[in-house]
């Protein structure tokens, strides 16, 4: 039986770009994405295609092109459960923030409610596709929900995590290094595997669908998160002796890369990662292990988290330090919200944590994002409960022109990697600023000679000080 009818539970930056992917792919298959959330599905359905609520290059081309044909955005979950003969679940599994487990394991409440509405709903045999990442062994957590409350239907539960990155989802759907499908071993769990692989093999090649148990299938995405994550948190400790000994971090990360067990990629010092699954994938990691008595492999991943945090903020102390020791009524001008370039997502972006201890230190913050929204902005600082939104709207000022955010300001800090942000007018920036003048560059993607012949003083993460230094005592 070939599937004609997907419904995926959960509009978000997954559900949505993945599905309308499968329907641009499969026009056999009618695709219905639904949510709870009515204005993200307004604004799926949005005429204008500028205003869909996730901004992923690309992303408008495919739904233009299936929106209305076989891919449809409805609040009516029900309807679309009980059409569908496979039903991905794609919703938020954030970090707990109450009860056993806090600040550590999954919520899970999301997708238990999602398992109950399945059961109750369901009046023919489903297969039930966990899209959302989750602690290994939830897959029996919901067939027993299934199969306790449901109507005498049969299940099947396989595992489908989502590897995609964001900005750049639709390139990674459309040619993803692999699919991977966890399933039961048994006839059933068999069947329901090929069903899955039948879709993705519309247009991913049969030697990129990887099916394993659904175990495995589990802790592959959380095991693939961290050692990701690791990465990232390895050269960016090295950054900072870099800084300490003259060594230059995009140096060392070239050198090492060029050995091909190394590779290249994922070695960018940055300010530290941040995004809605590295920090929560690996704190489930660690509240896994430590529910087994794994005590020395939880230590190990949390050291992932601790160097990410330490990286933030001596980002942050660093400007402070280097601003004469106070940032108190200075302009500091923020170039980049967002946790990476293109999208709009800022969930644990390392700028909200950058920004809040600048705050401490009472700087004037002036922001500017090509994508991110001022509402966002406030909205990501006020959650952090350090001060009240009025003062979070006192401290931070969001512009719509990066050259007037940074007008006047001491220091200029580079949160996201932009590609415009390299394209400016530097030297209309510099004019227009406070001397001496200090960009600091936490991403390292802005031209360093060009800036010091400008005058700039020029601090880049992970390079040695020394040079700035010099370059700072001659002005
Ligand atoms: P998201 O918050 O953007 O979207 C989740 C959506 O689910 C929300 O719109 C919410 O309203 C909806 N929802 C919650 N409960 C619902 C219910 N009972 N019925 C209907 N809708 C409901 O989250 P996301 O970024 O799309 O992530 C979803 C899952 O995918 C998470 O488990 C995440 O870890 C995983 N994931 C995310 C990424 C990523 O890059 N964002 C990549 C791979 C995997
Ligand atoms: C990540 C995984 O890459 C993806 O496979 C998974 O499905 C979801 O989580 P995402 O968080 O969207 O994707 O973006 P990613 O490109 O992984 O970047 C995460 C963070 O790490 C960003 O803040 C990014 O700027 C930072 N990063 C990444 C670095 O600082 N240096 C690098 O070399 C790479």
């Amino acid at each position: 039986m070939a599937v004609k009818h997907i419904c995926c539970i959960g509009a978000g930056y997954v559900g949505g770009p993945t599905m309308a992917v499968i329907a641009q792919k499969c026009p056999d298959i009618k695709v219905t994405v639904v949510d709870i959330n009515e204005k993200r599905i307004a604004a799926w359905n949005h005429e204008d295609l500028s205003k869909l609520p996730v901004y992923e290059p690309g992303l408008d081309e495919v739904v233009k092109e299936a929106r209305g044909r076989n891919l449809f955005f409805s609040t009516e979950v029900d309807k679309a459960i009980e059409e569908a003969e496979m039903i991905f679940i794609s919703v938020n599994t954030p970090t707990k923030t109450y009860g056993k487990g806090k600040g550590m394991a999954a919520d899970l409440k999301y997708i238990e409610l999602c398992a109950r509405q399945i059961a109750r709903v369901a009046k023919s045999d489903k297969i039930v596709v966990e899209k959302s990442t989750l602690p290994v062994r939830t897959a029996s957590a919901i067939k027993s929900i299934l199969e306790n409350t449901g109507n005498n239907v049969n299940f099947q539960i396989l595992s489908n995590p989502e590897f995609l990155a964001e900005g750049t989802a639709i390139q990674d759907l459309h040619a993803p290094d692999r699919v991977l499908i966890g399933g039961e071993t048994s006839a059933e769990g068999e069947r329901a595997i090929q069903e899955l692989v039948d879709v993705y093999s519309q247009w991913v090649p049969k030697e990129n669908i990887l099916t394993t148990n659904v175990w495995s299938s589990e802790l592959s995405k959380l095991t693939a998160n961290a050692f990701l994550a690791q990465r990232v948190s390895s050269i960016n400790a090295l950054s900072e002796l870099c800084e300490k000994t003259g060594a230059d971090v995009n140096e060392v990360a070239k050198a090492i890369g060029m050995d091909s067990r190394i590779g290249p990629k994922f070695l960018k010092s940055s300010v530290g990662f941040g995004g809605s699954c590295f920090q929560k994938d690996i704190l489930n990691l660690v509240y896994i292990a430590k529910t087994y008595g794994l005590n020395e492999v939880a230590d190990y991943w949390e050291q992932v988290i601790i160097m990410n945090d330490h990286q933030k903020r001596r980002f942050a102390n660093n400007i402070v330090s280097t601003l004469y020791n106070t940032v108190s009524g200075k302009k500091i001008a923020f170039l980049g919200w967002a946790f990476k370039k293109d999208t709009n997502d800022t969930r644990e972006s390392a700028a909200i944590y950058v920004a809040d201890d600048l705050l401490n230190e009472q700087a004037q913050i002036a922001a500017y994002d090509p994508k991110v929204e001022e509402e966002q902005m406030y909205a990501d600082l006020d959650y952090l409960n350090t001060r009240s939104a009025d003062e979070n709207r006192q401290g931070l000022s969001v512009y719509r022109d990066p050259y007037e955010a940074c007008k006047d300001a001491h220091a200029v800090a580079v949160l996201t990697e932009w590609e415009e942000f390299k394209e400016y007018d530097w030297k209309r920036i510099y004019d227009n600023m406070q001397k001496p003048a200090f960009v600091f560059d936490g991403r390292g993607i802005l031209d360093k000679k060009l800036l010091n012949n400008l005058g700039f003083v020029y601090y880049r993460i992970g390079e040695g000080a020394q040079e700035a230094m010099e370059v700072q005592a001659s002005h």
